[in-house]
């Protein structure tokens, strides 16, 4: 894929996808590429570790994902067309060499236990995803385990919250059962934040990456 994006008519032509903030989009996965991520193994233990607190990581190896991959790369070209002449990605096609193609950097998995957190953080590479592969609670179920807040809407139990640090913009994406297979896409600038759930026994499952400029060559 280049930068400047080609014009994919296939992809307009599905309704799968939505821009949930003017930053974030989400892609509903087809099933075949849904099913090769979940039937993924899982490699060795990734990053940071605080045991019982941050996400257990375990990379996952492209080579068993190539349906995922093309189709990811599908996405991002369906974002750049959209996004590509803002302010922030024309200076960076400005920085980059002329038609500088993107690949998929990396994956990984993440599971997540009752109590458990992912502090803030970015991604590095272009653009970044979060995928959900298995969500164990419902809002309802959460808001139940925080009985003195008065408003279930400023129960964060579960959710992930995202900062846009150039538009200053916040985004509460409610994660629940019911949001597994869905590809949420962002620039990897964006800041984000998963707050722990309470009470479930089976961890919640996910998948992220990053969609990065090709400099291998
Ligand atoms: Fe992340």
């Amino acid at each position: 894929m280049k930068f400047e994006a080609t014009f994919n008519s296939l992809l307009y032509q599905n309704n799968n996808f939505e821009w949930v903030s003017p930053f974030i989009l989400k892609n509903k996965l087809p099933f075949d590429v849904f099913d090769e991520l979940s039937r993924a193994s899982k490699g060795d233990l990734y990053v940071d570790k605080l045991v019982g607190l941050f996400p257990d990581q375990y990379q996952i190896d492209l080579k068993e994902c190539p349906l995922f991959e093309k189709h990811a790369l599908s996405v991002s070209d369906f974002f750049a067309e959209k996004c590509g002449k803002t302010p922030i990605f024309t200076e960076i096609r400005q920085n980059v060499p002329y038609g500088s193609s993107v690949y998929v950097k990396d994956l990984w998995v993440n599971e997540m236990y009752s109590g458990s957190y992912n502090k803030l953080h970015r991604h590095d590479g272009l653009m970044s995803f979060i995928i959900f592969i298995d969500v164990p609670y419902t809002h309802e179920d959460q808001v139940k385990e925080e009985q003195y807040i008065d408003d279930p809407q400023k129960v964060m139990n579960g959710c992930t919250e995202f900062l846009d640090p150039y538009t200053q913009s916040l985004y509460k994406l409610k994660v629940e059962r019911g949001i597994e297979g869905n590809m949420f896409l962002f620039p990897s600038w964006i800041y984000h934040v998963v707050y722990p759930f309470k009470n479930v026994d089976n961890p919640r499952v996910s998948m992220a990456g990053n969609i990065s400029f090709d400099y291998r060559k």
